[in-house]
């Protein structure tokens, strides 16, 4: 009886320690979502074939995807006259005019600092205004 109650005490012990140990390791936490932007493919950047999207996560993402500091400082913005939070990603937003966002990429706004074309060449804009420009041209 005394050895069943000790092997008990013992399995009861090691059990939760054996599935412990079966989970994997925790890792480092996974990059933040804007550093998440996507690769573009390889060709002539003035004559660009990639999409607007595509373009846009990768020439604006680090701060325009979510969590970038351009997403944060528009979610601020738009939350103060009153809209959502969602209304912080550029993606989100209804009210763009093309004329706007080329206008505001090169010669910046605010904490925006301006992209050259070197940055962002004008064929790579022409998608990329056309891709967040709801609003029309
Ligand atoms: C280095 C960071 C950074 C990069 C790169 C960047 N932006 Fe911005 N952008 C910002 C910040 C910060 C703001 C908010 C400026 C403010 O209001 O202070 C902003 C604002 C804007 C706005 C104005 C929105 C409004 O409500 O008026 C547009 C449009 C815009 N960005 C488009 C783009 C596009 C398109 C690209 C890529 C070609 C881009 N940005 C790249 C940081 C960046």
């Amino acid at each position: 009886m005394r050895r069943l109650t000790y092997l008990l005490s013992v399995l009861s012990l090691t059990g939760p320690m054996l599935a412990a140990t079966a989970d994997p390791p925790p890792g480092p936490p996974g990059p933040p979502l804007y550093q998440m932007r996507e690769r573009l493919p390889a060709g002539d950047r003035t004559a660009t074939t990639a999409n607007g999207q595509t373009l846009f996560s990768n020439r604006c993402g680090a701060c325009h995807l979510l969590g970038g500091m351009g997403t944060n400082l528009l979610t601020k913005e738009r939350m103060q006259l009153g809209e959502s939070p969602a209304m912080g990603m550029l993606t989100n937003r209804q009210d763009l005019t093309e004329l706007y966002v080329k206008t505001v990429v090169r010669y910046g706004k605010l904490a925006m600092p301006r992209q050259t074309r070197v940055d962002v060449t004008d064929s790579e804009l022409d998608a990329i205004a056309k891709f967040l420009g709801k609003a029309g041209q």
